[in-house]
């Protein structure tokens, strides 16, 4: 073990986790989901901008490095270089909870370090939803973050024998909602949300919600992996998938949605899109393309990801993401039932 503080052992150990955990050939929700091309589609790459703004900043595309971490030396190596990448793609990026500032003000500089090589781009915040005004407003300065992600982690404190078992948060997220003067972008940990705990959020005002479904980096796999003697593995199968909470979310107008939660390429961003999401997080497939590629092939790869996201859209006869959603779509069995269950049109 480290000579770091628990808390931030729990970082390294996360990470370390979930890169062990990644699988470069998982199977997920976003195959059920199939877009049509079009052999006529009328259209030049060269027509098609994804540029757009987030919180008055202009971004490359509407794509973003989802939280992941800080806290311990090694995770702030990891900001660091997360936060090169945001910078070279001209993305937002947000940084893992800075819950653990209320315990160790030291760790500070493990997060700060992402303005050290982003210094004007779009940057999150994150924290979970148990904290006081005080210490939320402490983690935005912190960072000078353009908005604050709130994390709803039920099932993985669950879970966790150290985690959290009080959960009234909603009176917190109205006062970071009413009293901050910033967006709060509200979000799942990979659990994804149905469309009571969306109406619940939009009913207390929040206007962001990340519904980070499952299909990628999977909490209950990894908290039961650090375990010991606390064993919930059987619910590694629980939650939304990040297609069948953004159909719930189709049910809930109001917010608008970011997804994340199993993006594994380009293709998977453009069926986000197509289901409704405004902004497409990565987490798990952007950590692993870093360890696994390093810092400069990352970023190659990323770029040449913008190029072919264009190429998607001409195939798809999309100019934007608006004609995007016109795109004619088919789902596959599984999904149509799931929308019938749900009553979902
Ligand atoms: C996470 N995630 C996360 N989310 C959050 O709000 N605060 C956090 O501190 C963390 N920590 C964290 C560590 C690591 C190593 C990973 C991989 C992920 C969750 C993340 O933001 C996202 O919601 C899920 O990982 C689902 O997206 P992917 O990984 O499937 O793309």
């Amino acid at each position: 073990m480290s000579t770091e503080s628990k808390h931030a052992h729990r970082k390294d150990e996360h990470l370390a986790i979930a890169t062990h955990l990644f699988d470069e050939n998982q199977v997920n929700a976003f195959d059920q989901v199939r877009l049509l091309h079009q052999s006529l589609p009328e259209i030049a790459v060269a027509d098609i901008h994804l540029e757009t703004e987030l919180f008055g900043k202009s971004i490359a595309a509407p794509i973003y490095i989802n939280a992941m971490t800080g806290g311990s030396k090694k995770t702030g190596e990891i900001n660091g270089q997360l936060a090169q990448i945001a910078a070279e793609l001209r993305i937002p990026m947000a940084v893992g909870s800075e819950s653990i500032l209320t315990k160790e003000p030291a760790s500070g500089s493990t997060f700060e370090v992402v303005r050290k090589f982003n210094p004007s781009g779009v940057v999150f915040a994150n924290m979970s939803a148990d904290k006081d005004l005080q210490q939320v407003q402490a983690a935005i300065d912190l960072l000078a973050a353009d908005a604050l992600q709130i994390h709803l982690n039920v099932i993985q404190e669950a879970i966790m024998p150290e985690g959290e078992r009080t959960f009234y948060w909603a009176d917190n997220l109205s006062q970071y909602q009413n009293q901050l003067a910033i967006p709060i972008i509200v979000k799942e940990v990979g659990f994804g949300m149905n469309n009571a705990t969306l109406r619940q959020l939009h009913q207390l005002g929040i206007q962001y919600i990340d519904v980070s479904g499952t299909g990628g980096t999977n909490f209950a796999k990894i908290e039961n992996v650090r375990r010991t003697g606390h064993d919930m593995a059987y619910l590694a199968g629980l939650g939304n998938t990040t297609v069948e909470s953004l159909l719930e979310a189709s049910q809930v107008q109001g917010p608008t949605y970011f997804a994340s939660g199993g993006i594994r390429n380009p293709y998977d961003i453009v069926k986000a899109w197509r289901l409704g999401a405004q902004m497409v997080g990565m987490s798990g497939t952007i950590l692993h393309l870093l360890l696994d590629s390093g810092l400069t092939q990352t970023i190659i790869t990323l770029k040449e990801w913008l190029n072919q996201l264009k190429l998607l859209l001409a195939i798809f006869g999309a100019r934007d993401l608006l004609t995007l959603r016109q795109a004619p779509m088919v789902l596959a069995p599984d999904l149509i039932s799931y929308c019938q269950q749900r009553q979902i049109q």
